[in-house]
């Protein structure tokens, strides 16, 4: 049977890029989204202009945690396969508003999962996250530790999340792969994320804040290897179960190093203003990948620099640049 694609989030960072992928690679696809407003919509409507140039492709505007929604949408169209990247993002901004994440990233997967068993639809990807390990030092994050002290209403709205996936699968027994990604950068970058911030205030001469001495750690991961290993998530998962795969790059990258090759890639040094720790971020993050190795092949390819390099080239290349 061919197959139909849904994207979810599919304005997004990592939603466009992995569609962009799944359509050069001519599966049909339908992509969601409800232009949530953590970014400017602008930048959304760029990403989905790139993915309008495909036959293959269709846009429907709307918001998974409508269950109405969510109900006309897999009457309409018979979805064989959901890539669900859609949530609502960014750690600090959770703690300020937990019910929307609950909303978004609990209520939506469930409406999701809900269509899943209505209409038999029998694999299931889902986007969950490094924050789920919480703020622990023992490096690296392996799959199997207990995910039980959650430090934000976003990390434990993935934890749900990735809950209520199991209990899916079991009642109705759907092939599912959890991929837990680990701090994504690159073209198409969030500007509400670290990298974009401090490219933007680097080159627009204003102060960079760092929170805390600078030693928190983070496993930067390019975009292309992301999409890499959802790609071949999404070719595998007939393979098995249900698994949970970290995808990061197995190498932290302290924050005052992380600056410093900003720094350098953007030719120009940074002014920092250093304040206290912010609640929600933990110290560090690493990845194990050796699961991710052996199941889907994965293999991150692309270093720090060529990767802020890459970035780079992007930002340059944006008409208009954005503080959010
Ligand atoms: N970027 C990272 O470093 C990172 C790290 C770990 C996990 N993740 C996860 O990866 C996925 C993609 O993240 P991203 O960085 O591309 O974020 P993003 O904010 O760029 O993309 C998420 C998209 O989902 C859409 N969305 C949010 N709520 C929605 C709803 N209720 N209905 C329809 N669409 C909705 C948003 O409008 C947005 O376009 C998310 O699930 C995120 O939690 C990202």
């Amino acid at each position: 049977m061919a197959l139909t694609l849904l994207v979810t989030g599919v304005a997004g960072f990592i939603g466009s890029s992995a569609a962009e992928r799944f359509l050069k690679e001519k599966y049909t696809m339908i992509g969601i989204d409800n232009f949530e407003q953590n970014y400017p919509q602008q930048i959304k409507e760029s990403n989905l202009a790139i993915l309008s140039e495909y036959d293959n492709f269709r846009f429907v505007e709307g918001d998974f945690a409508d269950e109405c929604f969510i109900e006309s949408l897999f009457d309409k169209y018979r979805i064989t396969n959901i890539i669900h990247l859609g949530a609502k993002t960014g750690v600090r901004k959770s703690i300020s508003n937990p019910i929307e994440y609950i909303k978004a990233n609990l209520i939506g997967t469930t409406n999701l999962l809900e269509q899943c068993k209505k209409h038999k639809i029998q694999e299931f990807i889902f986007a969950s996250s490094s924050s789920v390990y919480g703020n622990r030092l023992d490096i690296p994050f392996k799959e199997g530790e207990l995910i039980d002290k959650p430090i934000s209403p976003y990390a434990a709205s993935k934890i749900m999340a990735e809950s209520i996936t199991y209990t899916y699968h079991k009642l109705y027994d759907i092939k599912m792969t959890i991929l837990r990604f680990f701090t994504v950068y690159g073209p198409r970058g969030r500007p509400d994320m670290a990298p974009y911030i401090f490219m933007n205030c680097i080159v627009g001469s204003k102060p960079i804040i760092q929170y805390g001495d600078g030693d928190t750690a983070r496993d930067y991961t390019f975009i292309s290897d992301i999409v890499d290993g959802i790609f071949e998530a999404l070719k595998r998962t007939s393979n098995w179960q249900y698994e949970i795969i970290n995808l990061g790059n197995s190498y932290p990258v302290r924050l005052r190093d992380f600056i410093k090759e900003i720094e350098s890639v953007v030719g120009k040094e940074a002014e920092i203003i250093v304040e206290d720790p912010k609640e929600g971020d933990v110290s560090i993050t690493c990845a194990d990948i050796s699961k991710a190795r052996r199941l889907l092949d994965y293999n991150p390819k692309i270093p720090l620099k060529k990767g802020l390099e890459q970035m780079f080239d992007w930002y340059n290349s944006l008409e208009e640049k954005y503080d959010v």
